[in-house]
Parts: structure tokens; sequence; C-alpha cells
């Protein structure tokens, strides 16, 4: 599956943003029709996304694009957009239900049919974050083949069920943690929670180390300071890929004299912790 650490939003409505986007080597670029673009704008946000679209280098980040939600009456014209040859995938906000996801799936199949692409090649990524998103998760994540990974929109979600935000989040934690467990129950990537403060790098570091101890894959940012700190938190350090390498070693040297726990370094070795140092290895592009 490809690498989404950094997925990073820019307002479509904002072409010297779009330009910046382009050279900043971010694993996906989120051009954004939803939430970052005025209602007055929407028109013209998607005359330029097209425009960035036919004429930028994008390198390669993943060239995504962000439509209104199902309920806004903007999505359908959002959704012309999917044809367009350079889009790779879509984001869809507000997911509350199967049909939704589903409604979009059927777009990007008929958009791979139109650019002659084998069926399932465009990327759809699915924002959590509403109550009701979160009671469907299980429907949601197995609604449409598209689908490869979930979106935890914080903000959104707490404003919706009426929660105070707090710098401790605890009262988002349930459905953070809910979304990276059904991610990977299904086979899909799980993107984090933004960081709103782009100025604050310590406690972004902090919220992204968090991520990936939950287990997600990777996190929404906003600002181009955000990138570096995200990519760091989400790759494993060299100590901790030397570590999962001689558990790997350990155990393959084990198993073929018929053993299988063994200690290293004082600990006790057994599959889950040799499944994990996989994962590592994974990560690290092992
Ligand atoms: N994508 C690409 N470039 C960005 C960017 C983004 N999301 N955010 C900032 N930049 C660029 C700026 O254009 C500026 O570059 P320049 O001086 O070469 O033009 C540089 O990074 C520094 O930006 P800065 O001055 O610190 O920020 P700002 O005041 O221009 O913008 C925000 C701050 C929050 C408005 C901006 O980061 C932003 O629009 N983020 C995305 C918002 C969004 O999409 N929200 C919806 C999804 S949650
Ligand atoms: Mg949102």
């Amino acid at each position: 599956m490809r690498t989404r650490r950094t997925l990073l939003y820019v307002p479509g409505s904002d072409w010297r943003k779009m330009e910046k986007a382009a050279s900043l080597g971010a694993d996906c670029v989120c051009l954004d029709l939803e939430d970052g673009v005025a209602p007055s704008s929407k028109t013209e946000a998607r005359l330029l996304i097209s425009k960035a679209l036919s004429e930028l280098d994008f390198g390669r980040s993943e060239r995504l694009l962000r439509v209104n939600s199902a309920d806004s009456g903007l999505q359908a014209e959002d959704l012309r957009l999917a044809g367009h040859p350079s889009l790779q995938g879509l984001v869809l906000p507000k997911a509350g239900s199967a049909a939704d996801v589903q409604a979009v799936g059927h777009v990007l199949l008929r958009a791979e049919q139109e650019r002659n692409l084998p069926p399932n090649t465009l990327s759809l990524l699915t924002q959590i974050e509403s109550a009701m998103g979160l009671v469907n998760l299980k429907e949601i994540a197995s609604a449409d083949p598209h689908l490869v990974a979930l979106v935890f929109g914080s903000e959104d979600f707490a404003s919706d069920v009426g929660a105070i935000r707090t710098p401790q989040a605890d009262e988002i934690f349930y459905a953070r943690s809910a979304v990276a467990i059904h991610a990977a129950a299904f086979g899909l990537q799980a993107i984090d929670m933004l960081h709103v403060n782009f100025k604050d790098a310590a406690g972004l570091s902090q919220l992204a180390a968090q991520g990936a101890r939950l287990g997600y894959s990777g996190m929404q940012i906003v600002h181009p300071d955000q990138i570096a700190p995200v990519v760091a938190a989400f790759t494993p350090s060299a100590e901790e890929v030397a570590w999962a390498q001689r558990v790997v070693d350990g155990y393959e040297q084990h198993a073929a004299e018929g053993r299988g726990a063994f200690a290293l370094d004082g600990k006790m070795i057994d599959m889950p912790l040799v499944k994990a140092a996989r994962r590592v290895l994974a990560r690290a592009g092992y």
C-alpha cells in the first residue's frame, strides 16, 4: 500500500498555495473544496483545481481532491472533477453511512471507465467526523473496494457530539482509537487528526507520536512546517529498526532450531512481538 504519512490540505481557491504544495514533497496533497473554501468561492475553486491538476507537477505526491459532503448540495458538481486525467483519488468528508461512501465509489468506477483505468485504481479516503459516522464505522469501512483509508476528523466530531475540546483530547480519545482499530480490522490505512495550532511544533510531534502508537499510519496537516515533524513521527528511528531486525533475525534462527519463544536482552520474544517488529521494518521500507 502507498505510504501516506502526511496528508496536506490546500484550499482550492488559493492558487499560490496550490503552486507551493506541488513542491513540498508531502505524501498526499489534498486540494480542498470543502471547509477550507468559502461558500462564495466554490465555483472558482473548482476551476482553479482543474487548472492546478492540468498544469502543476506534484512530483511523487498523491493528487487528491476533497469534495463537499453528501448533504451539502455541492457534491455532484464537485465530483465532475473525478474524470480529470491527473486526479488519483478523492477524500469524502463527513461520511455517515455506507451509502455515502458507495455513492462516491460509483462515481470513481465511472471515472475509471472513462479514463480507461482498471477498476479500483482510483483511491477513496473517507473522513469519520460525526457521531453517526462513528456508530456506522463497520459498515463504512467495508462499503466500497476503492476505500484505502479512514481519516479521523476530530474537530467536526467533537462539535457533532457536543464535546468540549481540551488540549489533552480525552474527550475524543475513544473515537480516535476506534477509527484506527476499524481501519486495521478492514485492512485500511488510518490517517490521524489535525493539530490546528500549526506554529506549535512540539505539540505536533507529541500528537503525531501518540497517533503512531495508536496504529495510525499518517496524519492530516495544514501547513508546510508540519511535514517534517510528522514524517519523523511516522518513520521508525534507526534504534527501532535495529531492534526490530534483531527480533526478526532471532526469531528465524530459533524457529529453524524448532523453538518458538526466546530471550533477547532479558525480554521474552514471541509471535506478537515478532509481528510488531515486522511492521516496524515494513514502515521503514525494508
Ligand atoms: N499548502 C501549501 N502552502 C501553504 C499552506 C498549505 N496548506 N499553508 C501555508 N502555505 C505557504 C504559504 O503560501 C507561504 O508561502 P509563500 O510565502 O511562499 O507564499 C508559506 O507556506 C508560509 O505560510 P504562512 O504565512 O505561515 O501561513 P498563511 O498565513 O499564509 O496561511 C493558513 C495559514 C492556516 C491559512 C494556511 O496554512 C492554510 O490555508 N492551510 C490549509 C487550510 C485548509 O485547507 N483547511 C481545510 C482543511 S482542515
Ligand atoms: Mg471536517
